[in-house]
């Protein structure tokens, strides 16, 4: 029987890309940003040049994932770093943390752990395919082949509620956004029904 780790490795194998450093366009982050009223994230926890306005940022030399993170954070990480991002979001407790991913990557296993069976997750699939910038590279906006989520994992259900509201009440993205972690509780709900 295959442990975490292979079985997490064998998904990651997957995927491919040429190039782990694509910047995310402002038609991502802008909303993302307006959803919380604010205008710039506190840190930005994966970034080479300082393509997403924020206080601080992490880089590949700082080394995000040795960090603790607060605050609002922004996370579109290196793709064959994504599960490492992740499972360094879910032990944060002073950030509500904002994530671009590949929308493909819902059906692996620690997508399904960390994001649609976690409670205080809230996301969502963008319903156009997003064209990524190619540093150095201004107007180059190439179109990945697959569509783009957003994932938002928060310091509490209560305040991932607060923000799925906040994002279908305003329509911030053309499309529905849901909070996670609806079997666990749901059994509890169930067996009591
Ligand atoms: C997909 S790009 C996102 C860039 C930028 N944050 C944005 O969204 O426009 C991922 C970035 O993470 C950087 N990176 C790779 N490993 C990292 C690490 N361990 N800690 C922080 N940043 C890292 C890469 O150099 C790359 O610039």
């Amino acid at each position: 029987m295959q442990n975490e780790h292979q079985r997490y490795a064998d998904n990651e194998a997957k995927y491919k890309s040429l190039r782990d450093d694509y910047k995310t366009p402002p038609e991502i982050y802008k909303p993302i940003l307006e959803i919380f009223g604010a205008s710039k994230f506190d840190l930005d926890v994966a970034c080479t040049e300082h393509n997403i306005p924020a206080r601080f940022y992490f880089t590949k030399e700082s080394d995000g994932l040795l960090h603790d993170w607060f605050g609002l954070c922004f996370c579109n990480p290196p793709w064959k770093k994504t599960i490492k991002f992740i499972k360094h979001a879910a032990k944060q407790h002073n950030a509500t943390i904002c994530f671009v991913i590949a929308s493909d990557r819902f059906y692996v296993d620690y997508m399904q752990e960390f994001v649609i069976n976690n409670p205080c997750a809230v996301f969502l699939i963008l319903p156009k395919k997003q064209g990524f910038i190619i540093p150095s590279q201004k107007n180059k906006t190439p179109v990945p082949s697959v569509g783009t989520s957003i994932v938002i994992i928060c310091e509490s259900v209560q305040e991932a509620e607060k923000i799925k509201n906040n994002i279908n009440y305003r329509n911030l993205f053309n499309t529905t956004a849901f909070r996670g972690g609806g079997i666990y509780e749901n059994l509890v709900h169930y067996n009591e029904t």
